[in-house]
């Protein structure tokens, strides 16, 4: 369908932290509620497919509907639109915070655990498109179906596509859509152009990219993302038949600072930002502590605060020169809290324990 570009991406990496095909976010840009789509982090397995709409077709298929169906782009742009405010985070985001607190214990040659994201593998963005219900009910979804596999057009990847199953009943919940807009724009190439998946609540993998093709199955379906990635590893977590631990599908609570690491700032009263999130409930508060977590103050949450997306919140420092830390730690309306520590999982991934982030503090 396409041939390989000379970058694993194609937006200006100014704006990131470039890890071999994917673009972090530097986590000073992340102060706005909406993140704009040119500082918008890329996670790719392989590279951005460059694709021509001549000959593209989106494909419903698979044991699990009655009459597969193709659709051109415009037939999918006319069927009624769904929007959701979602952040979008890669289950590896942190992973390098993990491996400083947990002291280097990630496999070097490990092809996923390997992408050391510092804070700024996500973002928050307003997603247009058409709910997968609908897809699925126009191609006249069985009712045994208990599973879709969304598959990517990213066709140099080790099985011809990224793709990562996901359950009937997210796939079936009206605010997991096939998007095609992305902040009022036409879905940017790196972020899945023509169209891709936003699941909100769970992790970025989910979202598979540059879909050309749903299928819905009567059986479960098991790929790389599913069995031996995105899954918790370790003495925790018992295999399960193909899968190698526990599926990891939902995000966690966490709070990060719209700090570079190792911030250098001035002294003095200044409005430090970051930013909350839950897959669960929305954010109730978010508290912070300069002195390694003995005393807590509350931040101020900034509105709108939502289910999906994630909250703004901002607070009054007032340091001396020196070398400082602050912490922050985040609690949901359901009661979740960021915990203190966190389990070793092989990959690395969903870290988001209370951690400190260094800040160099320079005086006039
Ligand atoms: N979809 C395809 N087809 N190929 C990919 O490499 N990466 C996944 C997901 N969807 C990926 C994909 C991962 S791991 C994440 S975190 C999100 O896309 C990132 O979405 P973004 O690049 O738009 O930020």
């Amino acid at each position: 369908m396409s041939e390989k570009p000379e970058n694993p991406w194609q937006k200006d990496p100014t704006p990131f932290i470039e890890h071999g095909e994917s673009l972090e976010t530097k986590p000073e840009l992340l102060t706005d509620f909406i993140t704009p789509n040119d500082h918008f982090f890329v996670c790719n397995e392989t590279y951005t497919p460059p694709i021509d709409l001549t000959g593209y077709t989106l494909k419903i298929g698979g044991d699990g509907v009655n009459k597969p169906i193709e659709l051109s782009y415009e037939a999918v742009l006319k069927l009624p639109s769904h929007t959701v405010i979602s952040y979008l985070e890669c289950a590896g985001n942190l992973r390098q915070r993990y491996e400083d607190i947990l002291n280097g214990q990630l496999p070097e040659d490990d092809e996923f655990g390997s992408l050391r994201w510092g804070i700024g593998g996500v973002g928050n963005a307003v997603w247009t498109g058409v709910s997968v219900r609908t897809l699925l009910e126009l191609a006249g979804l069985n009712p045994d179906a208990i599973v879709i596999n969304a598959k990517g057009l990213d066709a140099d990847s080790a099985e011809g596509g990224v793709s990562r199953p996901m359950p009937i009943d997210k796939a079936l919940d009206p605010d997991t859509i096939l998007a095609y807009h992305m902040n009022g724009d036409k879905l940017p190439p790196d972020h899945g152009y023509p169209f891709r998946l936003i699941v909100p609540g769970w992790i970025g993998t989910n979202s598979v990219k540059w879909v050309g093709e749903i299928v819905a199955a009567t059986e479960e379906i098991y790929v790389r993302r599913n069995t031996e990635h995105y899954v918790f590893i370790g003495p925790e977590w018992e295999p399960d038949g193909n899968v190698l631990g526990e599926l990891i599908t939902t995000q966690n609570i966490k709070s990060t600072l719209a700090l570079a690491w190792n911030a250098e700032l001035q002294a003095g009263k200044q409005i430090i930002k970051g930013n909350g999130r839950s897959p669960h409930a929305p954010i109730k508060k978010v508290e912070w502590s300069d002195d390694g977590g003995h005393s807590w103050q509350e931040a101020r949450l900034i509105p709108p605060i939502m289910k999906y997306a994630w909250t703004l919140f901002e607070f009054e420092w007032n340091p001396e020169a020196g070398n400082h830390t602050l912490m922050t730690r985040a609690t949901d309306e359901d009661g979740n809290t960021q915990p203190m520590e966190h389990p070793f999982n092989l990959e690395g991934y969903l870290f988001n324990m209370v951690f400190p982030h260094p800040v160099t503090v320079k005086s006039d």
